[in-house]
């Protein structure tokens, strides 16, 4: 193969985790954690519940109000990049061809495999109905706890959709259960890249080749490495 057939081969590949979706991924697990870790030092200055208080080493922010600054500071990261990663997943057509379709029978197939500890995540390529319906819930659940953030934030300016969801004070008991609802799928999910490492290490550097890239998302099933005499 010529040096110019080469460099185009080595270019146009596409990766299971292309990299504008590698640096979203990334930048939305910073903000994550800026947010919870802040929105616990808000908490903590009027609890929802009088059990409940966040250990100060937990949270940033050394008062509520660089609590706020903080808080304000990762929701236009989490913001801006959730917009990017939403578009992103739409128009390169990723969502459709990872995420769906969901059967109930593939549901019931995979929770059943989960129980029995025959869970397999050998093909990185794709999600099985657990994953699917994690990554789509923890979306949805991103896009209703930045709305329930915008009516605690303004609500005057948002009281129609403020109005939606009740008074202020379930406003904010929304607001926290989402947040619940992220923490525990960030346990799970980090315990699952924890527990399959080359899923980790493929978040990390693209993982496996799985088509062309000027395709946009790749459609076909995954294709060998390729060979030493095509590598840069
Ligand atoms: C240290 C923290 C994190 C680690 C180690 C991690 C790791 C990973 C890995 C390995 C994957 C590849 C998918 C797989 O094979 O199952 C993935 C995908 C994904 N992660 Fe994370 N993640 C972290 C934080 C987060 C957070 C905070 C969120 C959202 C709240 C998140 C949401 C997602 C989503 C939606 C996908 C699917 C992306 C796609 O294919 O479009 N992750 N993560």
């Amino acid at each position: 193969m010529s040096p110019a057939a080469v460099k185009s081969t080595s270019r146009n590949v596409a990766r299971l985790h292309p990299l504008p979706l590698r640096v979203m991924h990334w930048m939305n697990t910073a903000a994550i954690f800026i947010m919870i870790g802040s929105g616990w030092r808000i908490y903590n200055d009027d609890v929802i519940f009088g059990w409940l208080y966040f250990p100060d080493f937990l949270v940033i922010g050394k008062w509520a109000q660089y609590g706020l600054q903080w808080h304000f500071f990762g929701m236009w990261i989490f913001v801006l990049n959730g917009l990017a990663y939403l578009t992103y997943g739409i128009v390169t057509g990723r969502f459709q061809q990872k995420l769906f379709p969901i059967s109930l029978r593939e549901i019931l197939a995979t929770v059943g495999d989960a129980l029995h500890f025959r869970l397999s995540h050998e093909d990185l390529t794709v999600y099985n109905a657990v994953q699917k319906i994690l990554y789509l819930g923890v979306i949805l659940v991103g896009i209703l706890i930045v709305i329930t953030g915008l009516c605690l934030w303004k609500p005057v300016q948002f009281s129609e959709l403020s109005g939606l969801f009740g008074n202020f004070q379930t406003i904010r008991l929304i607001h926290f259960l989402c947040m619940s609802a992220i923490a525990a799928f960030v346990l799970v999910h980090v315990t699952l890249a924890m527990l399959v490492p080359q899923s980790l290490l493929a978040m990390l550097t693209g993982g496996p080749i799985v088509g062309d890239a000027l395709a946009g998302e790749a459609r076909e099933p995954p294709v060998a490495e390729p060979a030493a005499e095509t590598t840069p």
